[in-house]
């Protein structure tokens, strides 16, 4: 197994500094952990810790707050972090907890207290601050409890405390700090994008008519897990024929059939964060002529696409480059008809290319961070470096358009990589799974 970077408590407290930072003079922001959610009776689906909470603690149990208060001129800065305490009863049932003592001593927090404390002690945080800030929405418990705890201050007030009486949403704040990813982030996001290429490999390996597709799956989320990424980022896709031309197909059900191509969206995820890859082959190793004329259009798309990732670039001029390249195929290929330079202007190629080229990725799959820089969500926000994206056309001919020649029917390609807007231009860091028609077709002939 590769040996894997996980990021320094140093890393962590940085980013809650600069936080600090854009937070207004004597405030304090709030932040909850996620929950444990049940799957069935009183069985849970495996812990995902919410991922801004994660990207400011690094602290992956459930139920934590934490609490950063930002001072008057004078007085100083505090990260504080409430969480289980031990116990040695719920630790024997449910697993190890960190505990208060050693989350300060590991985490790099001011202080540390248990859960239990929250009640008396946060109303004392938030005394006196002009606001609050907090993720509205993220968990509406919390919210609700946020709302008490200043509620117990107005209470209070014949006593001399002060109830807060701005509170502010710090999501923008903490997703724009996502969004540019750091030297150490990347490396992991490069290591996860490996595993995830390692996984494509395997199942292009394995892959055979009369198999089921949650076999394949099962290939794929094996070799995640023998590298260290333990889960998937999102829910594997796993579609052979026609079920590419379902987005979001997660059945992975059926059986694959001799001539039939197969598209798998599988990312794993590393310390948090996500890969996010899709590839599509033949069944049976070779693919047909009209199945390679739809793949070559697509990669040709794709490819154009990242040659122009650069510093200054936007998501707007991308979708035009493709929208042109894809419409220019389709007409070529006799499935679009009409006046091609009217085709052009009206992108007529979105009757097949019915999602977006991409989106960001980070610690989530679809990650935080603005596409605007206007009101008219015309994605023209300009790239700079360390930004991470995924570029992903794809063509989705269904079964049953009996406006092209039957040929093409039930045709889904997508090809998606993932992509670091570096200084100079781009960096590619999905290296290691095959795309060109060559490369597929030589690694499942061997
Ligand atoms: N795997 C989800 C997506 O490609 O956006
Ligand atoms: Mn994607
Ligand atoms: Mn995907």
């Amino acid at each position: 197994m590769m040996k894997h970077t996980l990021l320094s408590r140093d890393e962590f407290a940085a980013r809650r500094a600069a936080l600090l930072d854009k937070m207004g003079e004597n405030s304090v922001a709030l932040l909850s952990a996620g929950a444990e959610v049940t799957r069935s009776n009183d069985t849970q689906y495996p812990f995902c810790q919410n991922k801004n909470f994660y990207y400011l603690t690094g602290f992956n149990e459930p139920g934590a707050v934490l609490v950063l208060s930002k001072g008057a001129q004078t007085s100083v800065n505090q990260a504080i972090l409430f969480c289980p305490d031990k116990d040695p009863l719920q630790e024997i049932w449910h697993g190890r907890r960190v505990g208060p003592q050693q989350a300060q001593l590991d985490y790099g927090f001011d202080l540390c207290f248990a859960l239990e404390q929250m009640d008396l002690l946060i109303p004392q945080y938030l005394d006196g601050k002009t606001q609050i800030y907090s993720c509205h929405g993220a968990d509406e418990l919390f919210d609700q409890r946020l709302q008490a705890w200043n509620a117990a201050l107005r209470a209070a007030s014949r006593q001399g405390c002060k109830v807060v009486k701005t509170l502010m949403d710090c999501s923008d704040l903490v997703n724009e700090m996502r969004l540019i990813k750091s030297p150490a982030e990347l490396v992991i996001m490069r290591q996860v994008n490996q595993i995830s290429g390692l996984a494509h490999q395997r199942a292009m390996k394995n892959c055979r008519a009369g198999k089921f597709e949650y076999q394949i799956e099962a290939d794929i989320l094996h070799e995640f897990a023998q590298h260290g990424a333990r889960y998937p980022a999102y829910g594997t896709i796993v579609a052979g024929g026609d079920n590419g031309n379902i987005l979001h197909y997660t059945d992975n059900s059926e059986i694959f059939n001799d001539g039939d191509l197969v598209l798998i969206d599988a990312g794993g995820e590393l310390a948090g964060y996500a890969a996010d890859i899709t590839r599509t082959f033949p069944v049976n190793g070779e693919f047909s002529a009209p199945q390679k004329a739809i793949y070559q259009l697509v990669l040709d798309a794709q490819n154009l696409a990242i040659s122009h990732i650069a510093p200054g670039q936007t998501l707007a001029q991308l979708n035009t480059l493709v929208g042109e390249r894809l419409t220019r195929g389709l007409y070529a290929l006799g499935i679009l008809s009409g006046e091609l330079e009217q085709l052009i202007q009206d992108n007529a190629c979105k009757k097949y290319f019915i999602h977006g080229l991409g989106h960001w990725l980070g610690l989530d799959v679809h990650d935080v961070g603005d596409y605007q820089v206007n009101q008219q969500r015309q994605q023209l926000r300009e790239f700079v470096p360390g930004m991470v994206m995924t570029m992903e056309p794809g063509l989705y001919i269904p079964l049953d358009d009996s406006s092209v020649a039957k040929k093409w029917r039930g045709i889904a390609v997508r090809i998606e990589d993932n992509i670091l807007v570096s200084a100079d231009g781009y960096e590619n860091l999905t290296k290691n799974s095959p795309k060109s028609v060559a490369d597929i077709q030589a690694l499942m002939g061997q």
